[in-house]
């Protein structure tokens, strides 16, 4: 099944609950707004992709459960469920960005069941084009791998992290669906192990080689030679940084020292060119997300954390960026890539 979907039966949203992989694949149903945004909190979906199709989702959600009987007070409802869902994380533009398309779609609405339907459509159309830009994305990037690369990756930027297919992750199937023989070495990407546990699992599903390390030893394996190329996702594009899990700024580091590619594979609904690092707000998230591992303690309880969901790399640290309109190569001038 797609990582996030609608359900026709019972006006619901259904998704993986990605918080119990990969020791159970559990499908969950979201029929309120707040179990929908007690989901994103604690990242039972997550990744930017599919926090849009989220975002958009829980509109069509809050229209089906609004008992609004006229047009404003509908629209009304619908922006302050938008607001909701929106404070939920404010890192992945594509929450926001795919939020704001659904509601901005009610203008061709003529009546309240207009808007059910509109907000659903748009909602479903989200999700379609989602799927058909991470395949379109995956074949400009397979250009880029080489038969018998070894690819680095962080976190998860895959079909989780989508709606299907994926973007980092994306790239690597269209290559190896293309014959190449692809290697993946996972970064475990502490503290929650969306690489250890996710993306590992995503690959090996679809029988894709893949070697599992922890963060602290990617320098050890760039030195080695062991990496030919590096391709993560992205949670925002501004026109001097991207915004990927914390520990991508590192790994371009290192990718620099050692003259290895370092790729960033994104939708266009990625990109954020009104906005700049400085701009941005990074999702700091609870202490105890260091402090424990599930339920076990793995520090002392008190323990002051510092616990960034996210960092910057700059532009120059970006050998190109992938996307559905193609690769683009140093400068990146958002205006011309997104138009
Ligand atoms: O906190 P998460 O798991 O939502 O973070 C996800 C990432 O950082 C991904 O790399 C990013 O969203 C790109 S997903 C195609």
């Amino acid at each position: 099944m797609r990582t996030i979907d609608w359900n026709d039966g019972s006006n619901s949203i259904v998704m993986i609950d990605q918080t119990l992989l990969p020791m159970e694949y559990r499908v969950i149903e979201c029929r309120t707004l707040a179990s929908l945004c007690e989901a994103i909190r604690s990242l039972r979906v997550r990744g930017a992709p599919a926090l849009g199709a989220a975002g958009a989702f829980g509109i069509a959600l809050a229209a089906t459960l609004s008992s609004a009987d006229n047009m404003d007070e509908l629209t009304r409802d619908l922006k302050v469920a938008a607001k909701t869902i929106k404070a939920t994380r404010p890192t992945a533009v594509n929450l926001a960005w795919a939020v704001n398309r659904t509601i901005d779609a009610i203008s061709d609405a003529y009546d309240p069941d207009g808007i059910r339907d509109i907000v659903l459509a748009e909602a479903k159309n989200i999700a379609d084009e989602d799927i058909l830009k991470n395949k379109k994305l995956g074949k400009y990037g397979a250009m880029l791998l080489e038969d018998g690369d070894t690819v680095m990756t962080h976190c998860n930027a895959g079909r989780m992290a989508c709606v299907d297919w994926g973007t980092a992750l994306g790239v690597i199937r269209s290559a190896v669906e293309a014959g190449k023989q692809i290697r993946v070495m996972a970064c475990e990407t502490r503290p929650l192990n969306q690489g250890g546990r996710i993306t590992t699992w995503e690959l090996m599903q679809d029988n894709i080689d893949v070697t599992l390390i922890c963060d602290s030893m990617s320098g050890h394996v760039m030195r080695r030679g062991m990496v030919d190329k590096v391709i993560v996702g992205a949670d925002r594009i501004t026109g001097d940084a991207v915004f990927n899990k914390i520990g991508t700024y590192t790994l371009s580091v290192l990718a620099k020292e050692h003259e290895i590619p370092f790729y960033v594979a994104a939708p266009i609904s990625t990109f954020d060119p009104d906005n700049w690092e400085e701009n941005v707000t990074i999702e700091q998230r609870d202490a105890n997300e260091l402090r424990f591992f599930r339920d076990v303690q793995i520090a002392p309880a008190e323990v002051k954390v510092y616990n960034p969901a996210f960092d910057a790399t700059p532009m120059e640290n970006v050998t190109a960026v992938i996307t559905e309109k193609g690769v683009f190569y140093p400068p990146f001038l958002l205006d011309e890539i997104i138009v």
